[in-house]
Order: structure tokens, then C-alpha cells, then sequence
């Protein structure tokens, strides 16, 4: 039953991934127009990737294997720079100071994943915990100030969910 499911899920991704890179290959070639960010398109697709080898290795051996630590604070924590600049660039340009904190937090996130990427073997978690405490705060506030209306912006508040749910499941796997 669980391997069906997973076979069913492997299937639908491999389509979700395949219709992700043809939209971002016709969007860099102008050959087509979308309201999301080639950045964003980027960003599913990496998601994406990351869930069908988790999968696969379900398939094949039954468990997911455990890359090192390090591998897996880097991802998050460039997914976490990627949710930054992206709030940045979907706030009104009247949200001075939200915008201000999105830029902080990519800087900061920036920093922790040049660090993270020249780090060997050793794992940062850390200050990466730190750091996506405070920006899970700011994401919560954000999207409470989303969806009652008191924040300007082009974000729907789905996303604003989505970049909230990825916080909590990177301070889930940090704590682990
Ligand atoms: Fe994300």
C-alpha cells in the first residue's frame, strides 16, 4: 500500500520536476511570461528534487539515508536565503521595514551558507538554529499580518504558509 503510494508520488514528481524546467527554460529564453520569479521556479524545483530522492531511497532501501548533517544545513539554509528574498521582493516598496529585516535575514543566511558550504565535515546548527528561530518569529508575524490584511505586499498567504512550514521543518530537523 505505502510502496504504491510512493511509486504514484515518484510518478507525479518526476512531472511536476519535467513541467517546472521547461516553464523555467521558456521563461529564461523569453519565450514565455509568468508573475513568478525564475528564483522561485528554481527554488520548487530544488524542493522537489530533494523529496524524490528521499523517496528513492525509501524505494531502494527501505529508510532514508543520512547525508551529513552539513549537506542538509546547507540546503535549508539557502532554501531559508530563497524565502527571504523572496518576501523582500513581494513586499509593497512602502514596507520600509519589513523590507529592511527580509534583506537582513538573506544577508545573514548568506553568510551562514558560504560558511556552511566551506565547513568540511563540521556542521553549524547552531547558529543556523538562531537564525531560523528569528526569522521563523518574523515569518508568523508576517503571515498573521497576511492574511488580517495589515501588510502590503503580492504575497498570497499560501506562501506565506509554505515559507512559515519550511522554518518549523528546518528547526525540526536541527533540534533532532
Ligand atoms: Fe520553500
Amino acid at each position: 500500500m505505502v510502496i504504491s503510494i510512493n511509486i504514484i508520488a515518484l510518478r507525479l514528481l518526476d512531472g511536476l520536476i519535467a513541467l517546472k524546467e521547461k516553464t523555467l527554460s521558456m521563461v529564461l529564453s523569453c519565450r514565455m511570461f509568468t508573475m513568478n520569479y525564475p528564483l522561485l521556479i528554481e527554488h520548487i524545483i530544488r524542493e522537489a528534487k530533494l523529496y524524490r530522492k528521499y523517496l528513492h531511497m525509501l524505494e531502494e532501501n527501505g529508510t532514508v539515508g543520512i547525508e551529513s548533517m552539513r549537506e542538509i544545513e546547507c540546503f535549508w539554509n539557502r532554501i531559508m536565503m530563497e524565502h527571504a528574498m523572496f518576501i523582500r521582493g513581494l513586499l509593497d516598496p512602502a514596507e520600509a521595514e519589513l523590507i529592511q529585516s527580509a534583506d537582513k535575514f538573506a544577508e545573514d543566511y548568506s553568510a551562514l551558507l558560504k560558511s556552511c558550504q566551506t565547513a568540511q565535515d563540521k556542521a553549524l546548527t547552531a547558529e543556523s538554529r538562531a537564525e531560523t528561530l528569528k526569522f521563523r518569529d518574523f515569518k508568523t508575524a508576517g503571515t498573521k499580518g497576511i492574511e488580517s490584511c495589515k501588510i502590503r505586499s503580492l504575497i498570497l498567504p499560501l506562501l506565506a504558509d509554505h515559507v512559515l512550514r519550511e522554518a518549523n521543518h528546518f528547526i525540526r530537523i536541527l533540534d533532532r
